[in-house]
């Protein structure tokens, strides 16, 4: 700490001698910031722009070793990939004593869903529609990444995607650009609370801008090519709500936009992000994606590629070494100026101080700490109710619950791992003392009452256990099969060209189906997969996730009745991959299919246009009915407010949880516009037979969008107003906008 002190003491001098900062875009820097630029070789300001992974965990190629002599040196100023609070004091101890302005590290990590407690991959979790739930679960995963030694993560990733075949889907929180924000703010505002020098959150870093959810093809690292117009509605709004709600880094995304690469995007980072946002945070790539420009063909070599991302914006390479090795050449030779390199290192070092690393740098360095919160009971209390309500109950013939006591076969490989319940962004978590559902399933039901058979693996086309599960089947009175996707087939580089359960599960599923036993699927995955088959073959199936640490004890509590299921999904479920891209808001077009025998239409011959499984769909142990949609007048003015009103019934005989979902058609505009946009939503709890009125504000801000001239606004006319419990099952009433 001792350098530190001096650099602190030896600044506050420069300050009173220099009188104040350069000029810069950033407002509010603390003055130990400048006063430290000020003394810092061009090596040292380097140093800031670089992010090195440690030897502790790999999430990419590993390009560079001895980094502690680069931290020494001043040459690393943060790193990535390291964690606890051993080995985070020991490098922030490198960088605090022995390098010569004592500046310390900033350290980050991949804390997507959960630290050492993981919680249902994001996609999952954004099917609660809780954006309390999903601020709380932010929160905690930050509260143990922090008292773990780490300050940053790289989370949330909030690209909007409507192509299941992009494995990153599950990092995400769906189709929606507007729920997509809303809860881009909420984990925001859960990793970083009110203080960022608080030692129980962490810096976010909004990801991946822009547009990554939209790779050709679905192919991941695909060329992304969409209108401004597109580009600005559908897939800008979460990046600029995690903007707005705080959040202090963003990462650049691997695709190029409009013919640039993302990473040497000015248009996208200094127009938009620094420009049009106003973002006073720094810019970190994504990891060696400097490098690539070359590969896209943007650049003739690393140099050059290093200079355009400098150019456009970016403060921090990740583990590219194209900083690291060209900018003080570039410099020197006067291809770069310093000042866009001050302008860099002043956001940087804004960041560190805000995280309150200048006051104490072992701030996030306290074993004891680490010992009350990481792996905290309540934590897991927590995750095992965010997994509760994330899971979507797909379809239920009157199968689910089931009863305790049932004999129940459970079938499946999935069904005793452990593993795949965590997903492909695992953090530090770990499995080995975590249950499978199988071990939950025998736990709650009691072991005489299970019968296991693996039946198939989760890959491959081995039939050799089919018949000890058909055995198992004939032995019980239900079937409990666990299906779904191996998780690393979700996640980064995990396109797939045919979605649908692989190998042979869904084969000896309809084997299952054959012998007339009840079976209830549940599902393991990471996207929405093609279920045309099983959702003919299961008498239920409920869509799990990778549900996270306390996932099979949630999957239990949900097959057994003790929590009732209340996910709605955030992205459509297709019938077969041909019918990808899909999503509820698309436009009308000039043919829409009103009669279905017309052949000149905007339709499929092999498949209907609607998907399996709709926007907004889930269903419940109970029922819920809609009537009496109103609205308090048939005209809204310019500048004032209209009021929904729908009155919801559980009909039902469960005490259950109910999304109410409000969608808006603008009927005519000077561009088209989707069919239908969610505007609001509002989650209820109904008794058996209750009733509640819910009533939703529509003020003009809902009916704005990007009008011809490319201006923001509303236009007048009519609009249809649609509330229900699903994209897809919608009442409807109308209004009109007038001056
Ligand atoms: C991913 C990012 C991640 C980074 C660091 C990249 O490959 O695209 O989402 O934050 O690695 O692990």
């Amino acid at each position: 700490m001792k350098r530190l002190v001096l650099f602190v003491l030896a600044s506050a001098l420069i300050v009173t001698s220099c009188g104040g900062r350069q000029e810069s875009d950033l407002k509010n820097v603390d003055p130990r910031v400048d006063s430290l630029l000020n003394i810092m070789t061009l090596d040292e300001k380097i140093g800031q722009m670089v992010l090195f992974t440690s030897d502790w965990d790999v999430t990419g190629p590993t390009i560079r070793e001895g980094y502690l002599d680069d931290i020494r040196s001043g040459r690393c100023g943060n790193v990535f990939n390291a964690y606890t609070v051993d080995y985070i004091r020991e490098l922030q101890r490198v960088a605090v004593e022995e390098s010569r302005l004592g500046i310390p590290l900033m350290f980050g990590y991949d804390v997507v869903h959960g630290h050492k407690t993981i919680f249902p991959i994001a996609l999952g979790e954004s099917c609660s529609w809780d954006l309390d739930l999903m601020r709380r679960s932010a929160a905690a995963s930050a509260a143990e990444a922090a008292a773990s030694g780490l300050n940053w993560t790289f989370a949330p990733m909030v690209d909007i995607s409507v192509d299941p075949r992009w494995g990153r889907v599950s990092e995400g929180a769906g189709e929606d650009p507007y729920l997509g924000s809303l809860i881009a703010e909420a984990r925001v505002k859960g990793f970083q609370g009110d203080d960022l020098a608080d030692p129980l959150t962490v810096l976010a870093c909004v990801k991946h801008f822009a547009a990554y959810g939209a790779p050709v093809a679905g192919r991941d690292y695909n060329t992304v090519d969409m209108s401004e117009r597109q580009f600005r509605e559908f897939y800008l709004p979460p990046y600029k709500a995690g903007v707005n709600a705080g959040a202090l880094s963003v990462m650049t995304a691997f695709n190029e936009y409009d013919g640039v690469p993302a990473t040497g995007n000015a248009y996208l980072l200094k127009d938009i992000l620094k420009g049009e946002w106003n973002f006073q945070g720094f810019v970190v790539t994504d990891y060696t994606s400097i490098n690539e420009m070359v590969h896209h063909g943007y650049a003739r070599n690393d140099a050059e590629a290093g200079v355009k991302a400098v150019n456009a914006g970016v403060d921090m390479d990740l583990q590219g070494e194209v900083y690291f090795t060209y900018l003080r050449g570039l410099v020197e030779s006067g291809i770069v100026s310093e000042r866009t390199i001050d302008e860099a290192v002043r956001r940087i070092l804004n960041v560190k101080e805000k995280l309150g690393l200048f006051d104490n740098p072992y701030l996030y360095c306290d074993s004891a700490r680490e010992k009350e919160v990481v792996s905290d009971p309540e934590i897991k209390a927590l995750s095992r109710e965010v997994a509760r309500k994330s899971m979507v109950l797909l379809k239920n013939n009157g199968c689910l619950p089931f009863d305790r006591g049932d004999r129940i076969a459970v079938i499946g490989e999935l069904a005793a791992s452990r593993r795949d319940l965590l997903g492909s962004w695992k953090a530090a978590g770990e499995w080995d003392d975590m249950s499978s559902i199988l071990d939950a399933v025998r736990a709650y039901n009691g072991p005489a009452n299970v019968i296991y058979a693996e039946g198939c693996r989760k890959m491959g086309d081995d039939r050799s256990g089919y018949a000890a599960a058909m055995d198992a089947v004939n032995k019980a009175d239900k079937v409990l099969m666990v299906i779904g996707e191996d998780w690393d087939w979700s996640g980064e580089a995990a396109s797939r060209t045919d979605i649908g359960v692989p190998g042979v599960q869904s084969e000896l599923l309809r084997l299952i189906a054959s012998t007339g036993k009840p079976v209830a699927v549940v599902l393991l995955n990471g996207r929405p997969l093609v279920l045309e088959e099983e959702s003919k073959d299961a008498d239920a199936i409920l869509e799990a996730w990778y549900p996270g640490t306390m996932g099979a004890e949630a999957v239990t509590d949900v097959i057994f009745g003790l929590y009732n299921p209340s996910g709605k999904l955030t992205m459509t479920f297709p019938r077969n991959v041909g019918q990808v891209p899909i999503f509820y808001y698309e436009k009308n077009t000039g043919r829409p299919i009103y009669l279905p025998s017309e052949k000149y239409k905007s339709r499929y011959l092999d498949s209907p246009n609607d998907p399996l499984y709709p926007f907004g769909y889930g269903l419940s142990y109970t029922q819920f009915k809609y009537s009496d949609l109103t609205l308090s007048s048939s005209e809204m003015k310019k500048g004032s407010t209209i009021e929904a009103q729908v009155t919801v019934t559980n009909t039902g005989k469960w005490a259950g949880e109910e999304t109410v979902q409000l969608y808006i058609r603008d009927m005519v505009g000077s561009v088209t516009r989707p069919v239908k946009l969610l505007k609001g939503f509002e989650k209820v709890i109904l008794a058996p037979g209750e009733s509640r009125k819910i009533k939703f504000v529509i003020d003009e801000d809902m009916l704005a969008f990007w009008r011809h001239d490319m201006t923001f606004g509303t236009e007048d006319g009519d609009f249809r107003v649609m509330v229900g419990g699903s994209s897809s099952d919608l009442l409807q009433t109308a209004f009109s906008l007038v001056p």
